[in-house]
């Protein structure tokens, strides 16, 4: 019996698929055929896949070519089907010509002719058009998005917002966009959506304008810094049928969406506290988080990814929140903890802008801890750990670029209606965040300045 091996994503399935699997099937006598998992299509790279694992493999079985269908998750899974399965040959379409020839010390290897005309890539751009994203503000993190989304099929960067045309000008001309503005009315008419990158006081006002607009919106984390303003935001969005999404770009991301399901698997049994932390030593002067006294400091920058595993493990309903902090002169925070009681857990978030810790997040448990090292928010690894050490396991996960691809693919996914990011940051998530981000300001402006008081 000759065994002959194929593998894909089988997006969208299309005739260049159907065309391929009869092809490997006449090759031999039994055809095995292996569909990707999302998270090991992500990890290569390939976001905006839009059909779940289970349709592509039903497509994949319609045809009646494939004798058995087997799910591909890692690298380096082909040697070991080839050997597992006894193949004879490998089979693939020939975009992929010379880049599998290692496996011939497995077994044969062909590249067939692959059908013209057709692909997933373009089924994907031609079943939606290309989503016109334009950027409100020009500074570091509008920055940060430009090279990320050519990753991501199905939308540009058309152009930029800013009510300083010099900055606007000097911001579209670098990044090569096709247009920019001062006159926010003129910036609507040309975009679908915007990623809202100003200052996060302005958050509230450019997102309401722009969803009153009928513009989806990715704002810039925290999303508000109060909770009403961001109830009435969602409230705005879902009215209009608009898509609006916090830009928390860790709730997106594979590995962090991989730590939280094996925790909520109940593998280190009910978790008791959670503790994470975000500081960056700050120097310039100048920069808004030190010197804006109403909303710059520590919390207000890095509160929103400290906030993020506790809400979304213990959820929203703490029963108590207290705050410590550091403050600078001018009444901003340098260094704040937020102290969660939960009744039978607690968390801590902390934050530093002129403090220096580590950057770790860990999760403690009545069976275990998971412990993922600085940047847990760029979470690229973690350990399980247990009372018996000999039971640890590491896992390791693929955090591409600078990680902002994530939250725009599931963005874009979203509008053309194919929401597999609902789950990542609800919005309830995203309103518990800022409320205590509420709770935290109104704190601080109640504290003293000399010394970091504890309130209950
Ligand atoms: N294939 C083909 N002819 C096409 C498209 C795909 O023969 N027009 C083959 C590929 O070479 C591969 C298999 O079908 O052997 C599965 O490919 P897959 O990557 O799932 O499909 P694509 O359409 O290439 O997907 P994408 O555009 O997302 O890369």
């Amino acid at each position: 019996m000759v065994k002959v091996i194929t593998y894909g994503t089988y997006d969208l399935f299309h005739e260049g698929h159907y065309r391929l699997l009869q092809r490997a099937k006449a090759l031999g006598d039994y055809l095995i055929v292996g569909v990707t998992t999302e998270s090991f299509d992500e990890a290569r790279g390939k976001l905006n896949v839009v059909d779940s694992l289970m349709t592509r493999i039903e497509n994949v079985k319609k045809t009646g070519f494939a004798d058995e269908v087997i799910v591909e998750d890692h690298v380096g899974q082909k040697v070991e089907d080839i050997q597992k399965y006894d193949v004879d040959i490998f089979v693939l379409g020939s975009d992929w010509t010379g880049k599998f020839d290692y496996l011939k010390d497995f077994c044969e290897v062909r590249y067939l002719e692959r059908t013209k005309g057709v692909s997933s890539t373009m089924k994907r751009a031609s079943n939606n058009k290309i989503i016109r994203m334009g950027l409100i503000g020009s500074g570091r993190i509008a920055r940060r998005f430009i090279p990320e989304a050519k990753y991501v099929s199905g939308m540009e960067f058309a152009g930029v917002f800013n009510p300083h045309i010099e900055s606007a000008k000097k911001f579209a001309e670098e990044m090569d966009c096709e247009f920019y503005t001062d006159n926010e009315e003129e910036f609507y008419e040309h975009v679908d959506a915007v990623d809202v990158c100003v200052p996060h006081q302005f958050h509230y006002q450019y997102t309401k304008n722009a969803l009153l607009h009928g513009k989806h919106v990715l704002c810039e984390k925290p999303i508000t810094l109060n909770k009403a303003e961001a109830e009435e935001l969602f409230k705005i969005a879902e009215e209009k049928g608009l898509i609006l999404m916090e830009a928390l770009k860790t709730a997106y991301t594979p590995g962090f969406i991989r730590l939280l399901s094996m925790v909520q698997s109940g593998i280190i049994g009910e978790i008791r506290d959670v503790e994470s932390a975000f500081t960056r030593i700050m120097s310039e002067r100048n920069t808004r988080e030190l010197t804006d006294p109403v909303n710059g400091g520590s919390f207000t920058e890095f509160g929103s990814y400290t906030l993020l595993p506790i809400i979304k493990l213990l959820g929203k309903d703490y029963k108590s929140i207290r705050f410590e902090c550091f403050k600078a002169e001018n009444g901003i925070d340098l260094y704040a903890k937020a102290y969660f009681n939960y009744g039978s857990s607690m968390a801590t978030a902390k934050t530093g802008v002129k403090v220096k810790s580590d950057g770790h997040l860990l999760i403690s448990g009545t069976r275990g801890y998971i412990f993922v090292p600085a940047p847990w928010w760029k979470t690229t690894e973690f350990e399980i750990c247990y009372e018996d050490f000999n039971q640890n396991e590491k896992f390791f996960t693929k955090y591409l670029g600078d990680g902002l691809r994530y939250e725009l693919s599931d963005f874009v996914s979203t509008i053309n209606g194919h929401p597999k990011g609902g789950f990542k940051l609800t919005r309830a998530e995203s309103i518990a965040i800022a409320e205590v981000m509420e709770k935290f300001l109104s704190w601080r402006s109640s504290t003293p300045i000399e010394e970091g008081k504890v309130i209950d």
